[in-house]
């Protein structure tokens, strides 16, 4: 028999992200960065810290692990693979090594299952044009399975997620609605069998996206994840000073995801997400829709702030490529009071 993975997780991907409402309050005490190399460190809540080695050269540091979110061994190893790269990507960054991080329950779990894992994160690593160069293995209830990746970019190009500017237009690269349907498998309620369209999205690598963006040249960008588009959006929006205005009906969203929320299915990182986003966003829509705004993806696609008048340029460049969305969702508009707000239009 074969075991069903995300029925020893009791949480599923990047929904067991810790939420923003919990954590950034917590971080606020620790010490001040004050080495002048990092140009890009915790206080902006970027996706990846940058380090200047030269002026011609700066690293790319970042870390992102989990519990199973699929069931199959190996495309859990693929998409926690993915998911850790995307956020080199979303600096503007190349990969260049990475390191495995893993936890595994060898009481309950066949180590096959483990070295499945390890195959999926290796295959997709080599997909990404690096090697996964060691790592560390640690003894847990539940497996935990991610990448600490070294990536390289050049200092004056590092595409943070603070340089957004007013009248920028947003553009989305995968559709949302990932961490609804993975959540619905888990509960054997996908009738639709949407999780074999919600596994391509998220073992695909968001290099192209990435490639598209630098040719056209862009603003800002993050990846979207644990937080939701709403989340991942406020972040970008609190640190440029501004506001957003998104249209839901731009937004794409995985079919199955709208009808799934609507019969009750969201993960609890969803629910978590929707709870911190209320006093930040001015909704004219409804509770569905809100649910799927703020639905905790794992290995989400890239949200970018591109100026207007290369807004039809980037989208051509990613529909080149192939991404699986190239989608224009709303605007940045100047912050008329505190900045970091969203408004949603139907
Ligand atoms: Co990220
Ligand atoms: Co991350």
């Amino acid at each position: 028999m074969t075991v069903r993975l995300t029925q020893i997780a009791k949480r599923a991907g990047c929904a067991a992200k810790h939420p923003p409402g919990y954590l950034f309050p917590l971080l606020k005490n620790l010490p001040k960065i004050v080495d002048p190399n990092v140009l890009v460190g915790n206080a902006t809540a970027d996706d990846a810290a940058v380090y200047r080695i030269s002026d011609e050269i700066a690293l790319v540091l970042t870390t992102d692990f989990f519990t199973p979110v699929v069931d199959d061994p190996y495309d859990f190893g693929s998409i926690a693979a993915a998911n850790a790269l995307s956020d080199v990507y979303a600096m503007g960054g190349r990969p260049l090594t990475a390191l495995n991080l893993v936890g595994f329950p060898d009481e309950i779990l066949d180590g096959q299952v483990l070295a499945r894992i390890l195959e999926g994160g290796a295959a997709k690593a080599r997909e990404a044009g690096i090697d996964i160069v060691g790592g560390h293995t640690i003894k847990t209830d539940e497996p935990i399975y991610g990448l600490a990746v070294t990536g390289v970019v050049h200092p004056d190009r590092i595409l943070s997620n603070d340089r957004a500017k007013e009248g920028d237009v947003l553009v989305l690269t995968k559709p949302i609605g990932i961490g609804i349907i993975t959540t619905a498998a888990k509960q054997d309620r996908d009738t639709g069998g949407a999780i074999a369209e919600a596994i391509r999205l998220m073992s695909m690598l968001n290099r192209d996206a990435c490639d598209a963006m630098l040719e056209v040249g862009v603003h800002a960008v993050t990846d979207v994840t644990g937080f939701g588009l709403l989340g991942h959006l406020r972040n970008m929006t609190l640190a440029s000073g501004l506001e957003a205005e998104i249209e839901l009906a731009r937004v794409p969203v995985i079919a199955a995801a709208k009808t799934y929320v609507e019969g009750g299915i969201a993960p609890g990182g969803t629910h978590a997400n929707h709870r911190f986003m209320a006093e930040h966003v001015d909704y004219e829509v409804d509770k569905t829709a809100q649910l799927l705004l703020c639905d905790a993806q794992t290995s989400g696609g890239l949200l970018i702030a591109v100026p207007e008048g290369k807004a039809a340029q980037l989208v051509a460049a990613l529909e080149k490529r192939g991404t699986p969305a190239a989608a224009r969702i709303g605007r940045l508009t100047s912050a008329r009071g505190v900045a970091g707000r969203a408004r949603v239009r139907p």
